[in-house]
């Protein structure tokens, strides 16, 4: 069983990137089953996340109902199915008085179904009565009554950690929110929405890249949900997926679980990619080095100190290129052997003194190493932090 709080980013699947509000509770629950059937919950993934739609506006003293045709057991049963099959359960709101379905989707009653001016009233039901383990706090309603960010994400932070220790909190502004998130939240979104096109995805690490000194272990930058297996190139999926897990971000997967494919499987199941995203160290990995559109990445691991070190090479192009690694600008000393594992092809290479090695990367591709051997003293990642 997992920790009510891990110190690790949130494994899971989220409702939004496939299903937007059209969301209803059968196929909720068809995601919980295939997580536990596909083997995914094993792998580590063990949040099923909903996101918004299920909104059904308020009655006349103020509580808040549930779609009724998407929802008819109401959101208690589907906490209780999610956890029944021992994973737990995620729900979404808003900080203002409005969802952001509200103003786009007639059919969903987010309008008046925000926190805002019920934060006790909703956070109780959501968090204690129904039985929900972690919630994401919009901004579309906050941005309309135009709060002050800080003092209204702290104001819900507090009802959450009184009304549930344990429950984990997620900050969804589409920017990074300021240094005061760290303090206040398990995760906070850095980015506006992602979608399913490489250009996407090369936006939102770029965003990302300067915020590594405000990941910490348990409080993490939210690069949005997965896209693998939702359209883009199996390069480019690997490419993502490897980058989420060197820049810890959550990974919630956003495809339909019932039709995973074989090869999305198996790719997000990469145990070897997935350790680096739960590595304890908790490092958000760092662009060393970026020569047009090559960019080398490196996150040290929990045992940096005996010299253990993730790297990914990233093709940014849309052609082929080769990459001269130098091991000794990543701080290896290279009087001692060194090792190089490649976590996609689950292959180690020869152990050598070699200053460079060189790499070939597809278009959009990217090589995953994980490189141990001895550190000089103070190097770039014991110096810097
Ligand atoms: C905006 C957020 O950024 C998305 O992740 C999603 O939660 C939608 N709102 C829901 O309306």
């Amino acid at each position: 069983e997992t920790p009510p709080h891990p110190k690790t980013p949130m494994m899971g699947w989220s409702s939004w990137n496939n299903f937007r509000v059209d969301i209803n509770e059968q196929v909720m629950k068809a995601q919980a089953d295939a997580m536990v059937l596909t083997g995914l919950k094993k792998a580590g993934y063990n949040f099923i996340n909903m996101d918004d739609g299920f909104f059904g506006g308020r009655n006349e003293k103020g509580e808040l109902l549930v779609h009724g045709k998407r929802f008819p057991s109401g959101m208690k049963a589907l906490a209780d199915y999610i956890h029944s099959k021992g994973l737990k359960a995620g729900i979404y709101s808003d900080a203002g008085i409005n969802t952001c379905a509200s103003i786009w989707d007639k059919d969903t009653i987010g309008v008046g179904s925000g926190l805002y001016g019920h934060d006790e009233q909703d956070l109780n039901l959501m968090l204690k009565t129904w039985g929900y383990d972690f919630i994401k706090v919009d901004w579309c309603g906050g941005e309309k009554l135009a709060l002050d960010e800080e003092m209204r994400y702290t104001q819900i932070a507090n009802h959450i950690k009184r009304i549930k220790k344990e429950a984990l909190f997620n900050i969804c502004r589409w920017q990074f929110p300021g240094k005061w998130a760290i303090e206040i939240a398990d995760s906070w979104r850095i980015s506006g929405d992602i979608n399913n096109k490489f250009e996407s995805i090369l936006n939102i690490i770029d965003k990302n890249a300067d915020l590594w000194k405000y990941s910490s272990p348990g409080h993490v930058n939210d690069m949005d949900m997965l896209q693998v297996g939702r359209g883009m190139s199996y390069e480019e999926d690997k490419s993502h997926f490897s980058m989420w897990a060197m820049m810890n971000s959550p990974l919630l997967l956003g495809n339909d679980l019932r039709t995973i494919s074989k090869e999305t499987l198996t790719l997000v199941t990469n145990t070897e990619v997935i350790a680096l995203n739960q590595d304890k160290l908790g490092y958000q990995a760092r662009r060393l080095k970026k020569s047009g559109e090559l960019e080398i990445w490196a996150k040290p691991l929990v045992s940096t100190m005996s010299g253990l070190v993730a790297v990914s090479l990233l093709n940014r192009s849309d052609k082929t290129a080769s990459v001269d690694l130098d091991l000794e600008s990543l701080g290896f000393d290279l009087s001692h052997h060194y090792t190089i594992r490649d976590l996609w092809k689950h292959q180690d290479y020869p152990a050598t003194k070699a200053k460079t090695e060189r790499f070939e990367l597809p278009a959009h591709g990217v090589i995953t190493l994980k490189i141990k051997g001895k550190l000089i003293p103070f190097n770039i990642f014991q110096s810097e932090k």
